[in-house]
């Protein structure tokens, strides 16, 4: 991994901001500070990355081409956030990112740490499901947070991470919502999907970890034959594959922004960007909720983040539960 602001990311930055142009080994590095010999070696560095660096005598160094690999050198430049991402921790492979990111917690990262993976071996969902999270096709991350929120707050969050995804995918040009409580949704099927997970005392959060998962260049075979019907990815959604390293770099500004915004004006402007975005209001739903299932239309959220049903009985309050969208709109 390089470290930031090494050698290595500054000819990486050096070749990129020189964009299809050439630039002399001499250019590199008088400005860098650099020998010749180390030029060259940051250079094969990279190449056995998978960057693919024309190197023509006489001419110099041309960056041909970037991998879509999920790497300090392809995020750190596309950040523009002062918290998220500042520290990045990205792994190859991980258990799960989630996972990762509490023992970070618990060993004291700062706000908005972030860990990534091109992989998870156990990648987890809602309510104990697992994640199917083939290599290098999509996106898992987690970013840490310590908001200063009672705990009963913290579920607020979940609804912050579900609006910065949404903001990501319709930026990338997908028609994507959001499925009461977190589901990111395009054409009825989901796209993406968010676990906060945090550890609190009474009076005070000390963690939130915030974990994303979203099917970005998925094709169809690389979702398990029951998933397929109601799984969709960016690629899908619109033809075309998406950078994943710009991509990510979308979601963790949006998350930056909300998580701002909560901070600053409270649930209030959440929950109204949340109902705009929403697929569920208005809805028949179904909601499996403690065992229970009630059929109902689903009205609002509260200022809590839950769910309010009519159904036969009166409205009903769901905190935490599974919702069935019924009936096309
Ligand atoms: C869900 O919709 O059930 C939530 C899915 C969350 C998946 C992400 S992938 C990155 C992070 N690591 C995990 O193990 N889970 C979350």
């Amino acid at each position: 991994m390089a470290e930031p602001g090494s050698s290595e990311e500054l000819v990486l930055a050096f070749l990129a901001e020189a964009g299809d142009e050439f630039v002399s080994g001499e250019a590199i590095s008088d400005k860098l500070g650099l020998t010749r010999a180390a030029v060259w070696k940051h250079v094969n560095a990279l190449r056995a990355q998978g960057y693919r660096i024309d190197a023509v005598p006489a001419r110099g160094y041309r960056l041909a081409e970037v991998p879509d690999r999920l790497t300090p050198l392809e995020l750190r430049p596309l950040l523009n956030t002062h918290d998220v991402g500042r520290e990045l921790y990205c792994y190859e492979e991980l258990g799960s990112t989630n996972d990762r990111a509490r023992e970070l917690a618990e060993e004291g990262v700062e706000h908005g740490t972030v860990v990534v993976a091109e992989t998870q071996t156990a990648g987890r969902g809602r309510r104990g499901r697992p994640w199917v999270s083939p290599p290098g096709k999509n996106l898992y991350l987690s970013v840490v947070l310590r908001p200063e929120l009672a705990p009963a707050q913290a579920s607020e969050l979940t609804l912050v991470a579900s609006l910065a995804v949404c903001d990501a995918l319709r930026q990338a040009g997908v028609d994507a919502g959001i499925k009461w409580p977190n589901d990111l949704v395009a054409s009825g099927k989901k796209i993406a999907g968010i676990l906060t997970e945090l550890a609190a005392e009474p009076e005070r959060v000390h963690w939130v970890v915030v974990g994303v998962g979203v099917n970005v260049n998925a094709r169809a075979e690389d979702f398990p034959e029951e998933l397929r019907r109601e799984a969709t990815s960016v690629l899908l959604e619109r033809g075309a594959p998406a950078p994943r390293a710009l991509f990510a770099a979308a979601c963790l500004t949006a998350l930056e922004g909300w998580v701002d915004r909560h901070a600053d004006e409270g649930f209030g402007a959440v929950r109204d960007a949340w109902r705009e975005r929403s697929v569920t209001l208005g809805r028949e739903v179904l909601v499996r909720t403690d065992g229970r299932e009630i059929r109902g239309t689903a009205e609002d959220i509260d200022d809590q983040g839950a769910l309010l049903v009519r159904g036969p009985e009166g409205r009903e309050r769901i905190l935490v539960g599974d919702v069935a969208l019924l009936r096309p709109r």
